[in-house]
């Protein structure tokens, strides 16, 4: 098992995946013996609510938390991300900042995610109830060269974890 500190930093759709394997990730790594933390989205949204949809509030919220992961990278801690992350430019400035950063994009397509709608604000965004929904009114730009890419549609959790693991090593 690598234990190697590094930034394991899931980005896709909502609904995609990313929370469900981050944190299986996590407490698999935990259980391992790896000194890890968790950074959610939805977490860290509920401490700061006033961090809204905008691109200038997503790419704050952003590099923000991979400054953040980069710093508790530094310090010896495996760092598991998990936000929609949506823009190609932010996450690359947080790639810049690790030292060793593994993007896992977790591309279950719209229609997949639609279908799921966990939360259902893929009903609210169609109905126009909320607004700068990623995938509906707001942009998802997929990363051009992730280190792995995990498309969960029609894959038991379990599996898509083995996929994860054998990649990290
Ligand atoms: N192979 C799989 N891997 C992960 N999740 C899966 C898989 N198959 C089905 N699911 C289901 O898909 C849903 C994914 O929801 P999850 O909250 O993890 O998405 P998310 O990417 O964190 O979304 P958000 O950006 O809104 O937080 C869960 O209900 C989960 O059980
Ligand atoms: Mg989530």
């Amino acid at each position: 098992m690598n234990k190697e500190p590094r930034v394991i930093w899931f980005t896709g759709l909502s609904g995609a995946g990313k929370t469900t394997l981050a944190e299986k990730l996590a407490a698999y790594l935990k259980e391992n013996g790896v000194k890890c933390e968790l950074l959610d989205g939805d977490t860290v949204r509920n401490i700061f609510p006033q961090t809204g949809f905008t691109k200038k509030d997503r790419d704050e919220h952003v590099k923000r938390m991979g400054f953040l992961a980069s710093m508790l990278e530094r310090n010896g801690i495996t760092v598991i991300a998990s936000f929609i992350s949506p823009y190609r430019e932010s996450r690359d400035f947080v790639r810049k900042m690790c030292r060793n950063f593994v993007e896992v994009y977790v591309s279950t397509s719209l229609e997949v995610c639609e279908k799921r709608d966990v939360k259902g604000l893929y009903k609210k965004a169609r109905r126009g109830e909320i607004t700068s929904f990623t995938g509906i009114d707001d942009p998802y730009e997929a990363p051009l060269h992730p280190e792995i890419t995990i498309n969960t549609a029609g894959e038991p959790v379990e599996k898509s974890l083995e996929r994860l693991l054998k990649f990290l090593g």
